[in-house]
């Protein structure tokens, strides 16, 4: 018999919240040796053996020559724009997680709102080329979602202009783009640890590159500027964005797994793609050539007439099926009230590419630490809903407003 949905009176899909993108842990004995470890040491921050160990992992697996952990992504991009130097507009996109912009804003710099790739929904070349002026001092791409953005381009606009690519890598970890780890392949990159991300370890983040001199420099800025080798000597304006102990630990594992942690999410990808393809108006998103995603995010992108459903009605019926999906980045922040109350700059001529996809991508759950069976079954009841469109679309726009 075919499932009522929940939005239809039916029972849920599932009978606990199916959250969007919680952790995949290791199992916790295998933290305890370096726990016990840690706590005789009574080490527990300040560069210890275990952030000492964590960065040297860190710099194999993105195949960098400097590592600067940091205790969380957005302080690090705080950071790594002040170590790349000069100062006035920073290029960001608007389809991204306020952090890019906000890092930008704490540092005194001024972002400036340019347009994406609709394909890959990163940062736009011909955007940033638009956007530049005599004041740009960086341009910050972001690998939305795991999809690489268009460094070739990118780097060719950086080059020149004769300015950084600091990129948001946050959600790249684990992406492979020409060959080699996506995280690194700007003059400065950061990449976070977040627990809603791939290699997860709560909080955390780390600077990366090959410019060793500006990654150290960032290293010392993230411990109050202090010199290294002369002790009490500040050379920078710093802050304390230090890594600490415990969660390296969690970090070493999460190494040690993310190969396994890849391939499972590869295969919920390919499930949820299976299920779903050839479903009208409903689209994914092919990374670019040479890319092979992390699979960090699942999007979706929704063409809400033929498929009969919107994105918005989508997520309202999936949560009555206890089942969390997001609309990530909208409004984008260029319609942002802070934003707006700050007049930040966008480029000329709109944003229209990053409007669209605020209004038609939606990101399904990835628990890929779960049974795929479990996508196969989100998967076929988003078809349940749009076979139900006019039955589901009654349902939610009958109901009053505070219940949408
Ligand atoms: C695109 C993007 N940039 C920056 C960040 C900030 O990372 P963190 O939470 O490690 O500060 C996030 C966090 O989700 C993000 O999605």
């Amino acid at each position: 018999m075919k499932k009522i949905l929940g939005c239809l009176g039916g029972e849920t899909l599932f009978p606990f919240r199916y959250e969007l993108a919680p952790p995949d842990l290791p199992p916790v004995e295998e933290l305890t040796p370096r726990l016990r470890d840690a706590f005789s040491r009574r080490w527990l921050s300040n560069f210890g053996p275990y952030v000492c160990e964590f960065e040297e992992k860190l710099a194999e697996l993105f195949q960098v020559s400097a590592v600067a952990t940091v205790c969380n992504a957005t302080l690090g991009l705080m950071i790594a724009l002040e170590a790349a130097g000069s100062r006035g507009e920073v290029i960001v996109p608007s389809y991204t997680f306020p952090a890019t912009a906000q890092a930008v804003l704490w540092t005194g710099r001024r972002p400036v709102l340019a347009d994406i790739d609709p394909e890959q929904l990163t940062l736009s070349a011909d955007s940033v080329r638009q956007a530049l002026t005599k004041d740009t001092c960086a341009i910050m791409p972001m690998h939305c979602f795991g999809m690489a953005a268009d460094m070739e381009n990118l780097t060719a606009v950086a080059e020149s202009a004769g300015l950084p690519l600091i990129c948001d890598a946050t959600h790249a970890v684990g992406t492979v783009y020409q060959d080699r780890p996506l995280p690194g392949s700007g003059n400065i990159d950061v990449v976070s640890f977040h627990a809603t991300k791939i290699l997860s370890i709560g909080e955390g983040g780390a600077i990366i590159g090959n410019d060793k001199s500006m990654v150290e420099e960032a290293r010392a800025r993230s411990n109050y500027g202090f010199d290294s080798k002369h002790r009490g000597k500040i050379n920078a304006f710093g802050l304390n964005a230090k890594l600490a102990e415990l969660p390296a630990i969690i970090g070493l594992s999460q190494i040690e797994r993310l190969k396994e942690m890849l391939e499972k999410r590869k295969e919920w990808a390919q499930a949820y793609r299976k299920r779903l393809s050839g479903a009208p108006g409903l689209k994914f998103f092919m990374p670019r050539k040479g890319c092979e995603p992390n699979n960090q995010f699942f999007p979706l992108e929704l063409a809400s007439e033929e498929f009969g459903i919107s994105p918005e009605v989508l997520a309202w019926s999936l949560e009555r099926e206890n089942v969390v999906s997001r609309s990530y980045f909208c409004p984008p922040l260029h319609q942002q009230p802070s934003f707006l109350e700050q007049n930040i700059p966008q480029q000329s001529g709109g944003l229209s590419a990053t409007e669209h996809a605020c209004k038609t991508t939606l990101c399904l759950p990835m628990q890929p630490d779960r049974p795929i069976a479990e996508a196969e079954r989100i998967a076929e009841c988003i078809l349940r809903i749009h076979e139900k469109a006019s039955e589901v679309n009654e349902a939610y726009y009958g109901l009053p407003n505070d219940n949408t």
